[in-house]
């Protein structure tokens, strides 16, 4: 694998883009791009000045903020028009370690997605309060059922896809507004028959600024999940009873690294 692209997005995150944005550059292993939806805190001034400084940052400013899903897919098409062949998920606030970023990036030679997990052994959440921990948790457990998945962790923002994959999720489709994004994508590549792996990471909850997370982004998810559940169900039904045919696992592809 040869180019990579750390994709960063931020709604202020003042505090915390100069650092995140050092880490990965001393990684070495990817370019940055900083897409900021117009943070009132001054995020994308500091980007610009982070760009400026090194040519291997880049930032894409929107307008208004305009959600986690919406986010990545300008910043996945920005990556794919400039021929980068992975591109990377990370927060800016610190809780996705980008010295994680070298192990997860080998998984790429035999995986097209690779997932930084906090729920598989080797796995690790600091400082995050109990009401944030049952909703992971709580969410995974209801995506496992009602997907039929064998992912421990769907909803988790800190990833890896070859360019390949992404091509073959197919973006154009992809509407998940809030962090029910990431659901989205995963659950696409697995009905594709992607190659997943989960590697275990410490998640440490943020130091400075606050979350975005909101009852909205919860109720979206949930509904979403609830909808592709029944949907896949609808369409194993109709194989088997109209096509003597089943589909596809979307257990079949997974797997996971063992702790370090
Ligand atoms: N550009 C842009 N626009 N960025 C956004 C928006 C938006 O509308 N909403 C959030 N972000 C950015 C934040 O600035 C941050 O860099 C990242 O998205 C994650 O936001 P947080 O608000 O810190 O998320 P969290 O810590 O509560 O949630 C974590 O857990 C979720 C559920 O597992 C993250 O790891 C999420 O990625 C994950 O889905
Ligand atoms: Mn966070």
């Amino acid at each position: 694998m040869n180019s990579a692209l750390t994709i960063i997005p931020t709604y202020n995150e003042s505090e915390n883009i100069e650092s995140i944005v050092e880490r990965v550059l001393a990684v070495g292993r990817s370019d940055v791009l900083i897409v900021d939806d117009a943070s009132p805190d001054g995020t994308g001034d500091i980007a610009d000045r982070l760009a400026t400084a090194s040519g291997r940052v880049h930032v894409l400013h929107r307008v208004a903020k305009d959600g986690l899903g919406r986010a990545y897919l300008a910043g996945f098409a920005w990556g794919r028009r400039r021929g980068y062949d992975v591109l990377i998920e990370m927060d800016a606030d610190g809780s996705h370690q980008p010295e994680s970023l070298p192990i997860m990036l080998d998984q790429l030679a035999t995986a097209d997605i690779v997932l930084g997990s906090r729920w598989v052994p080797g796995g690790r959440v600091v400082n995050w309060p109990l009401h944030r921990k049952v909703l992971s948790i709580g969410g995974n457990v209801y995506a496992r059922l009602a997907l039929g998945i064998d992912v421990r962790d769907a909803t988790g923002g800190y990833r890896a896809y070859r360019a390949s994959a992404l091509d073959r999720i197919g973006l154009d489709g992809v509407a998940s507004q809030g962090y029910c994004f990431q659901l989205d994508l995963l659950w696409r590549g697995l009905e594709r028959e992607l190659r997943v792996v989960e590697v275990p990471i410490t998640f440490v909850e943020r130091e400075l600024g606050v979350s975005k997370m909101s009852g909205n982004i919860v109720r979206e998810s949930l509904v979403m999940v609830t909808m592709w559940g029944i949907r896949r169900r609808v369409s194993a039904l109709r194989e088997l009873v109209l096509h003597h045919r089943r589909l596809p696992s979307v257990r079949a592809n997974t797997r996971r690294l063992a702790p370090s």
